[in-house]
């Protein structure tokens, strides 16, 4: 056996906050009220967190790249055929991974444009207007349950790998490392790309924020009547 660098620290940073981030979405969600004002910070933060997900995926390091466990057809034939022996995301769970990150994103984009009916809404609300605001929160409430079903079978696969399979899946996602009888430690995902990644993601950040949006126009004045 021998120990090889399975996930980079940024995968892994990024893997724990997204946990946090939405462990904190959720609870905010369900409480309303002014908790939504935390709830949208967070959400704008989780858009962060998936574009440089997005980014990474491409110049990360081996086994956080896309390539490297794109779920093609022959993989999971592999795979459900006891043939595949890569490390990493497995075929399957590599479908899983692109699901959470897709409806993840998309729900914080929802959020950008949802609103509370209350005093909050989201800073892309003027964009879409009340009425496609109000459609898109639904959609943000359909999505929200639909995301706890995907998690709770992200978490249910692991602890099955875990206690069935014997195979500890946490603690690489943890540590970084694993143990291995054959195969390569990762190689690449250095500064420049660490780099870029933070940059496109700020830039997400930034525009998720609609600080670039023009302010909207002053109300209009009240006509005093003459007399
Ligand atoms: C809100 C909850 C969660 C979300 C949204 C989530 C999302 C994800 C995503 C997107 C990945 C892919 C990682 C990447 O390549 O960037 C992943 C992998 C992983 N997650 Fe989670 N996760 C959640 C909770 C958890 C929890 C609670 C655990 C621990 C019990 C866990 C353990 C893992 C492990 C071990 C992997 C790597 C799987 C493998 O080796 O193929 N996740 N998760
Ligand atoms: C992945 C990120 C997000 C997740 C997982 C999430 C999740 C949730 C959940 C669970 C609820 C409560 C739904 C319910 O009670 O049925 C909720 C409500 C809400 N979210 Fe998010 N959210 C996210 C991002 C955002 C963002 C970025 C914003 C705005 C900046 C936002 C704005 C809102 C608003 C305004 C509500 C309240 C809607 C209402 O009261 O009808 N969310 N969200």
């Amino acid at each position: 056996m021998q120990k090889i660098k399975l996930w980079d620290l940024p995968t892994r940073l990024f893997h724990w906050l997204l946990v946090g981030a939405m462990v904190a979405l959720f609870i905010t969600g369900q409480m309303g009220g002014n908790a939504i004002e935390l709830h949208g910070k967070v959400g704008i933060f989780v858009v962060g967190l998936i574009v440089f997900r997005l980014v990474w995926g491409f110049v990360g390091s081996t086994y956080a790249r896309f390539g490297h466990f794109f779920p093609s057809p022959a993989r999971i034939k592999a795979y459900l055929g006891g043939e595949w022996k890569g490390l990493g995301h497995n075929p399957l769970g590599a479908l899983s991974v692109f699901a959470l990150l897709g409806l993840v994103g998309l729900q914080a984009v929802l959020g950008l444009f949802a609103n509370d009916d209350i005093a909050f809404q989201g800073p892309l609300y003027d964009l879409v207007g009340r009425d496609l605001s109000g459609r898109l929160t639904g959609l943000h409430h359909l999505l929200a349950n639909g995301l706890m079903i995907l998690v709770g079978l992200h978490v249910a696969a692991i602890v099955f790998y875990v206690r069935a399979k014997k195979d500890n899946l946490v603690k690489p996602m943890i540590t970084g490392w694993k143990e291995v009888s054959q195969g390569e430690t990762a190689k690449g995902g250095g500064l420049v790309a660490l780099v870029l990644a933070l940059a496109l993601a700020g830039l997400a950040v930034w525009g998720a924020m609609g600080s670039w949006m023009p302010a909207p126009p002053p109300p209009a004045a009240v006509q005093t009547p003459s007399w």
